[in-house]
């Protein structure tokens, strides 16, 4: 009987050793090698009969390499789009991660429904009924995607011959497991060694592959860190379950900006493009409430309008209380210091509660300025004008602080009907005869007047 060859693996970065030991060497974590049955067979290439011509690289000089090659394929979601940097560049692999149940299948699933190109979704977690039950409630009728259920890779390229897809979608690559390799899907050599085909497949064919990836609990993509190196694009899945936003964001892309952001909403028949999130983030209340301010904040290259909520009350407890969500718990502590030291508010004995509605987190600084009028207004129970918003980060001193891209907030505020923004005094400013109120203040006790 051959004898079974196995190797170690570092199970965060991936590494390779011979032999077991405690502590990995390139990564310094320790207990994460695991010992790997691999078998090498004689391997060929992705392809199972070798009747295509292929491809051989030639050094070629930057002005004389064909750029119209890399004209981007549509996905017809302009949010998916957008996040790509314009769409899927062929021979790319993208990597979609998220949470269990974020709509990561939904998604690429919707996607591959509304292409008119030929699509392969090949899916290692459900069966082809499921996936038909799953496009039935997204409802598309005239589409072009084929489902394969499917996990071993040499199975997979026998299909893709056959069919030649020109986009190709694999749910998930931990379900993925190929016969060059023995041990289990889902572990470090075969996610490594599925990718790499796949990979190969891509880079040769010119075609697009998108894969689903499962993440850890801390937040990262299950497997080795190589993974996320190894693929062009690595797209993040986001958002709060309970609530109907989601959140796609670039982590890494090859071919694109990492500052743009898609958001979603997930409805009862799938996901839903949100182009204008400002109008749906901010509530439509006619009635004026006290502890309620609206930022104008960015997200990634997009201005969006956020509502801030406080709830300022008499502590019950001694220690009182302090809870933010969707805000840094560390920053909000900061802004009521400076609430108390630079403008005289006794906050020290009352409770603060913080929430930034639609389930949204922002680390925009330029929030800050509506969290303290948030907080103010909770405080003297006085409600702000709805149609105020606030843009500024506020320092330790109380000055407010000028931040970025400020007039592309200031447009958004004018263009949803706002009547006055709140900015720092320090920003320079060239916008004119606009229709809303630029009002400019430099320290935290000009907005007191305003507000209470
Ligand atoms: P799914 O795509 O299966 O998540 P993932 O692949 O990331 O694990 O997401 C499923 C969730 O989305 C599930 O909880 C139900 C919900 N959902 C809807 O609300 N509407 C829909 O039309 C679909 C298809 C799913
Ligand atoms: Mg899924």
């Amino acid at each position: 009987m051959a004898k079974v060859k196995t190797t170690f693996f570092c199970q965060n970065c991936g590494s390779q050793y011979a032999k077991w030991q405690g502590q990995c060497i390139a990564c310094k974590e320790w207990n994460t090698i695991v010992e790997e049955v691999i078998q090498k067979t004689e391997k060929n290439d992705w392809k199972t009969s070798d009747n295509k011509v292929k491809r051989v690289s030639k050094p070629l000089k930057i002005q004389d390499i064909d750029s119209t090659q890399e004209s981007r394929l549509n996905t017809y979601d302009n949010e998916f789009n957008r996040v790509l940097g314009g769409g899927l560049v062929p021979g790319s692999l993208t990597l979609l991660g998220g949470e269990p149940g974020i709509g990561k299948s939904t998604l690429l699933l919707q996607i591959a429904l509304k292409l008119p190109y030929k699509t392969l979704y090949v899916s290692g977690e459900e069966s082809q009924k499921q996936i038909k039950m799953r496009a039935e409630r997204i409802n598309t009728n005239e589409n072009n995607c084929f489902i394969l259920t499917e996990t071993k890779t040499q199975n997979i390229f026998k299909q893709i011959e056959a069919l030649e897809p020109d986009i190709v979608v694999v749910d998930s690559i931990q379900t993925l497991h190929s016969d060059y390799i023995e041990s289990s899907s889902g572990s470090i050599s075969q996610i490594k060694e599925c990718t790499t085909e796949l990979i190969k497949f891509a880079k040769e064919t010119a075609t697009p592959v998108i894969l689903i990836g499962h993440i850890t609990k801390d937040g990262n993509i299950a497997g080795p860190k190589i993974l996320e190196h190894m693929v062009d694009t690595v797209l993040q899945f986001e958002g709060d379950r309970n609530h109907v936003f989601r959140i796609l964001r670039a982590n890494k892309n090859r071919f694109g900006s990492t500052n743009e952001l898609g958001i979603y909403e997930m409805q009862g028949s799938g996901l839903r493009e949100v182009s204008n999130p400002s109008e749906i983030l901010i509530s439509k209340k006619d009635e004026e409430l006290s502890g309620n301010a609206i930022a104008a904040t960015l997200e990634g290259m997009r201005p969006l309008m956020i509502e801030v909520q406080a709830l300022v009350s008499t502590a019950v407890y001694g220690t009182p209380q302090r809870s933010a969500t969707g805000f840094n718990a560390k920053r909000l502590n900061m802004l009521l210091a400076v609430l108390e030291k630079r403008a005289g508010f006794r906050l020290g004995t009352k409770d603060v509660f913080l929430n930034i509605t639609g389930g949204i987190t922002v680390d925009d600084p330029a929030i800050d300025l509506a969290v303290v009028a948030a907080i103010l207004s909770s405080n003297e129970d006085v409600a702000l004008q709805r149609d105020f918003c606030f843009a500024a980060e506020v320092g330790l001193s109380g000055e407010i602080r000028p931040i970025q891209r400020v007039e592309q907030r200031i447009l958004e505020a004018e263009k949803l009907g706002f009547s006055t923004i709140f900015v720092s005094k320090y920003n320079k400013i060239a916008l004119k005869n606009t229709a809303i109120k630029i009002q400019l203040i430099s320290k935290i006790e000009d907005l007191v007047g305003f507000v209470v």
